[in-house]
């Protein structure tokens, strides 16, 4: 059996090995490359004038032949590409007993004889390419018992003749039906091809392919069944197949992959599955592939799953990478910058406020409310900058098992609450602001009981849409775990319905509806201002109106960041693919930079705190005077 293992195999087996290039057109350079060493000399008595002849080789390519010419019978090697042959009548190279090599690609070959081949004993490489073959008859090949390579390159075969192939041809090695019209693979065609050891089937219209058309192909090492209509494969299909090295099935319309389709690959070194959608994908189908180490999918999300393979593609999702949770340079700075950034700010806030006695005792318990919800997204950006450097360099391996986890789960829910109760307390102070403003005289302040009720039920209302996600798995699937960062902000096509109305409630509804509401009220209070503020002048109301002058500029900040996210998830609803770069950006950036704008804009920038900050720096100024007069 050994013997069967030609040069090609080798030089297959070796290039497929190193590297990942290895579809079948490099093997066959590489191979064509090893077989030059005959002479110069022409040792032919006889061949035509046009043609040239080396050895005992003729090349008559691309010389506009209408027929096979007449050369001396020891030719080994005969070259006809390129030229103008129709057909192929019987017994043509019946004198050739000699020839090993066979080209008569790219002529307009219809018709072939079923007796076109014989007495050819000692063929090994036959090339029928581009031309327009239909039909391969029956007993066509019976001679070439030493075939072991035929291409049948862009012709129009609609079959593989039914009786097998390899009945004729035992030594068959190579072979290669790219760009036909093969609509189905029949189990009995290809049944007798143990010595096969690369298939090409790529380019073809096959829906159907029998159980056990792979069964007797113990050697293949490279199988490509790309660009063709497969739906569904039988899931023993690839049984026997234990030493393929490469597969691909890209570009197929299927709709279902087994568990354990690929468990008898244990040799597998790249698997090919670009564009093909696998919704019961899991770790468990790639599991037995211990040799892989290429990968090509439709989506990066898929390369999680296959935790073991040295590169995946696509490579990033712009979110993660291959290599990293994130997967932008800047960004793995950016989010410590922001978080420390956000809890510095806000911690700064709260204290601030603790200390300096406020004009304002609700709107400074509202404020330091806002800020513990911001600081939460500081933790947040912490926990993900944290386990992205855990990660580091080798995230694929991690993926999976990362975005399942509890840590996942509990961060993602984490920012949610964040930016909900911010989202719900900057409402509940506009709206308190709008009513002191438009209705100066009704004397409406919310009493410490009422502020403090109002803030717990926005806390408590935060929470539950945080932890409602993980009640149901069924519903919600893994709500948070969707991508490396932990944060439902875009849907995608694995969502669950329940999941993506959840999101689109939350983002959609309660958002735009706080936004609607606080631009309203705003609207609305700087009417009432300016009409009020010709006639009225009362240090009360003055007060109101620096305090809403400031919360615009809060307001507005918050707005800016909001619209985005608005857009986002309505371009998301209608199906448009946004790209998880502006995803990674949403979050690490234009989310957070919100917290992180908050304190500055409530406590650093107003009036209040300068003249504070003032006095301050007076007495202390006094009190150094003095201590330095004796
Ligand atoms: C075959 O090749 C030899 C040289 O190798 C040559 O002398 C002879 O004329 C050729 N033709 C036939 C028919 O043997
Ligand atoms: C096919 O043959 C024609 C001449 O018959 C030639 O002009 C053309 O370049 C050839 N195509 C290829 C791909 O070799
Ligand atoms: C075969 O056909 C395809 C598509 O028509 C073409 O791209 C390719 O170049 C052809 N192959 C050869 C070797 O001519
Ligand atoms: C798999 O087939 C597709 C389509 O023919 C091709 O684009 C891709 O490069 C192939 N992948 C590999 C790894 O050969
Ligand atoms: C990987 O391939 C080698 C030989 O090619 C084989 O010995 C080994 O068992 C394979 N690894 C696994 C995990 O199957």
């Amino acid at each position: 059996m050994m013997a069967h293992l030609t040069a090609f195999t080798y030089v297959a087996a070796l290039i497929t090995i190193i590297v990942d290039n290895s579809g079948w057109p490099h093997l066959f350079d590489a191979f064509l490359k090893t077989n030059i060493q005959e002479s110069k000399e022409c040792l032919l008595g006889k061949f035509p004038d046009v043609c040239h002849c080396k050895g005992r080789r003729v090349n008559c390519n691309n010389k506009g032949l209408l027929v096979v010419p007449s050369v001396s019978s020891n030719v080994t090697a005969l070259e006809l590409n390129s030229n103008r042959i129709t057909s192929l009548p019987p017994d043509l190279f019946i004198r050739y007993r000699n020839l090993e090599r066979l080209h008569l690609q790219n002529n307009s070959i219809k018709a072939i004889s079923n007796r076109a081949f014989s007495g050819l004993y000692k063929l090994r490489k036959l090339f029928l390419g581009q031309n327009g073959i239909t039909k391969l008859k029956a007993g066509i090949f019976r001679d070439l018992q030493n075939l072991e390579w035929l291409s049948l390159l862009n012709n129009s075969l609609k079959h593989i003749p039914r009786k097998s192939f390899c009945l004729e041809m035992p030594r068959l090695n190579w072979l290669e039906m790219e760009g036909n019209m093969i609509s189905t693979l029949q189990g009995s065609s290809l049944q007798e091809c143990t010595a096969l050891t690369v298939l090409a089937l790529r380019r073809n219209q096959i829906q159907s392919i029998e159980e056990g058309t792979f069964s007797s192909m113990q050697r293949l090492i490279d199988l490509d069944l790309s660009v063709n209509r497969i739906q569904e494969m039988p899931p023993s299909l690839f049984r026997n197949l234990q030493n393929l090295k490469q597969l691909n099935i890209s570009n197929n319309p299927m709709t279902h992959i087994y568990d354990d389709q690929f468990d008898s690959f244990v040799n597998l070194q790249s698997l090919g599955m670009e564009d093909i959608e696998i919704p019961t994908i899991s770790i468990r189908m790639f599991r037995s592939l211990g040799n892989l180490s290429h990968i090509y999918f439709k989506k990066f999300e898929y390369c999680g799953y296959s935790p073991n393979v040295r590169s995946c593609k696509p490579n990033t999702d712009g979110i993660s990478s291959f290599e990293n949770l994130l997967a932008n340079i800047i960004l793995r700075v950016f989010v410590w910058v922001v978080a420390f950034a956000i809890c510095f700010g806000n911690v700064f806030v709260i204290c601030l406020r603790s200390c300096i006695p406020s004009e304002n005792r609700h709107h400074t318990m509202a404020i330091k409310s806002l800020c513990c919800a911001d600081c939460l997204m500081g933790v947040y950006l912490f926990f993900i900058g944290a386990f992205d450097v855990k990660y580091y360099g080798e995230y694929n391996r991690h993926a999976q098992m990362w975005m399942e986890s509890l840590q996942c789960q509990l961060i993602g829910s984490l920012a949610m609450l964040s930016t909900e109760v911010s989202v719900m307390l900057l409402t509940y102070m506009t709206l308190e602001k709008y009513l002191c403003i438009v209705f100066p005289f009704h004397n409406y302040r919310a009493g410490r009981k009422q502020t403090l009720f109002s803030l717990v039920f926005i806390w408590i209302l935060g929470f539950m849409i945080a932890v409602i996600p993980f009640w149901d798995k069924q519903t919600f699937g893994n709500y948070y775990g969707r991508n490396g960062v932990c944060f439902p902000l875009h849907s995608e096509l694995m969502e669950r319905p329940g999941a993506r109305s959840y999101s689109t409630g939350i983002f959609l509804g309660l958002n735009l509806f706080a936004f609607v509401m606080i631009v309203f009220s705003y609207t609305s209070m700087f009417y009432s201002v300016r009409k009020t503020a010709k006639t009225a002048r009362q240090s009360i109301f003055d007060l109101e109106v620096t305090i809403a002058k400031r919360f615009f500029f809060i307001v507005f900040t918050d707005a800016m960041c909001w619209i985005p996210i608005f857009l986002l998830r309505i371009l998301s609803l209608i199906q448009v693919e946004i790209t998880g770069t502006i995803i990674l950006w949403v979050v690490i950036f234009i989310l957070p930079i919100n917290s992180a704008l908050n304190p500055i804009l409530y406590t650093i920038t107003t009036s209040s705190f300068q003249e504070r900050i003032k006095l301050c720096l007076q007495i202390k100024w006094q009190q150094v005077g003095l201590k330095e007069i004796p």
